[in-house]
């Protein structure tokens, strides 16, 4: 599918942005290991929410869609009936995470601690991703998994049971890794580390220790002891990976006032904000809140005049979602912006250097790929031709904001990956234009 997006005269409106994608994996999964039930309320949308449902499903887990919720009355809410930590079923077939890395990864971790057999799946570009990082630590606590290339790359097959603990060190910050590990640690005799270079999100963390599980949080080194759970009800933060398409819009662009209502705001997720505000952007945040753990607070963000920074090291897995929306803004800001450290964005759902470099340097940008980043020069305007997706749902978008900035029209070719998170997105791009 191609969408084609026009440059708009202004940005105005109030966005009400789907549930977090990483904090609702978390609510779903999580919940199945605990022995009762939860409610959960502004799930997030898209294919990723739907692998995610069909691989608990799979194994026997029962969620359900209803209207009696017990966090707000008469608003939609999924009820997870928890299996606890050794009440799954064998899967009869192959479970199939889909586009999700980590839909697969965090069930890899559920699934070593089942005595059982299966396989998990993925699509053509989930296949391709590293896999090495989470069957390594893994087999390591006594998992026994096989895969394609020396037990590398999807599809996995995954024998649990009769784990020990460990330290793993790793050499990146990967929170789908901490997090396969640790809930595989809840299985384990003994206790299970984590230690990575810097810290990344920490939604595990958080919603765990408010499930009981006792865990050990030294920076960015987690342990955690085998625990049992306690359901917990969820009502999910917005998402601070959708809202940073938003706020950039509005930035970048010379007329536009947008506000952005309970976005997540945990400091493990907000580099977004940290680096445009240091680039000059205006941001206000009014109604900050903490629930469950988790901060939130409502965006307001107009159009600013930026200019280039350096985006570099520890602050990269704090926001590598948003680095090729990132890299829009960094078009319209005075100067040069690197972006380094950021070896990662080659294994994402595409190769993201290389997809962002070519998206934005087809509108005109002055951009160049780095072997582990980007160096953009600002160049203030862009003109919209036809540009491709490459299958990757945060290149769609970032290409679809820089439609709404750019000179004449942009063709997006293979529009329709921003169903994997955001399925909304390209109704939300019509609407949000003021007439
Ligand atoms: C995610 C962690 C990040 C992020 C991904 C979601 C998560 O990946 O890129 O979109 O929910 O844990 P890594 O942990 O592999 O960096």
């Amino acid at each position: 599918m191609r969408e084609i997006v026009s440059r708009a005269d202004r940005l105005e409106g109030v966005i009400s942005l789907p549930g977090d994608k990483s904090i609702s994996h978390r609510a779903l999964l999580l919940n199945s290991l605990a022995p009762g039930d939860a409610h959960v309320t502004n799930l997030c949308h898209g294919d990723d929410r739907s692998s995610m449902l069909r691989c608990l499903r799979g194994l026997g887990v029962k969620i359900l869609k209803h209207q009696d919720c017990v966090i707000t009355e008469g608003v939609e809410c999924f009820k997870i009936v928890g299996k606890g930590l050794h009440g799954f079923s064998e899967p009869t077939t192959l479970l199939n995470a889909g586009n999700s890395g980590t839909t697969l990864r965090l069930i890899a971790g559920l699934l070593s601690g089942q005595e059982f057999f299966s396989v998990v799946n993925g699509d053509s570009s989930l296949r391709t991703r590293p896999m090495g990082r989470i069957t390594e630590p893994l087999t390591e606590m006594g998992a026994i998994i096989s895969g394609r290339k020396n037990n590398t790359l999807a599809p996995l097959a995954i024998r649990g049971g009769s784990l020990t603990g460990i330290v793993h060190e790793s050499d990146k910050s990967s929170a789908q890794v901490k997090s396969a590990v640790l809930i595989a640690g809840l299985y384990a005799q003994g206790s299970t580390m984590v230690k990575q270079p810097s810290v990344s999100r920490d939604h595990t963390e958080k919603m765990l220790e408010s499930m009981g599980a006792t865990l050990d949080i030294n920076g960015s080194s987690v342990e955690i002891s085998p625990s049992e759970l306690e359901s917990v009800n969820v009502r999910v933060p917005c998402d601070t990976s959708g809202a940073a398409f938003w706020l950039i819009a509005a930035i970048c662009h010379p007329n536009a006032r947008i506000t952005l209502p309970g976005v997540g705001l945990n400091p493990t997720r907000t580099g977004v904000l940290e680096v445009l505000k240091e680039m000059g952007a205006s941001i206000n945040v009014e109604n900050y809140r903490i629930e469950a753990g988790e901060p939130s607070g409502d965006l307001i963000v107009e159009s600013s005049e930026l200019s280039g920074v350096e985006i570099s090291g520890d602050i990269i897995p704090r926001v590598i979602d948003e680095l090729p929306i990132l890299s829009l803004a960094a078009c319209f800001a005075k100067g040069r912006t690197v972006i380094k450290d950021a070896n990662e964005l080659r294994v994402k759902e595409s190769d993201r250097i290389f997809a962002t470099v070519n998206g934005l340097s087809r509108l005109g940008a002055r951009i160049s790929e780095l072997s582990d980043g980007m160096e953009i020069q600002g160049v203030n305007n862009l003109t919209g031709t036809e540009c491709e997706s490459f299958g990757d749902h945060r290149i769609a978008m970032t290409l679809g904001i820089a439609g709404l900035i750019a000179k004449g029209s942009t063709v997006i070719n293979g529009s329709e990956a921003a169903a994997v998170s955001y399925p909304e997105f390209w109704d939300i791009v019509k609407t949000l234009r003021a007439t």
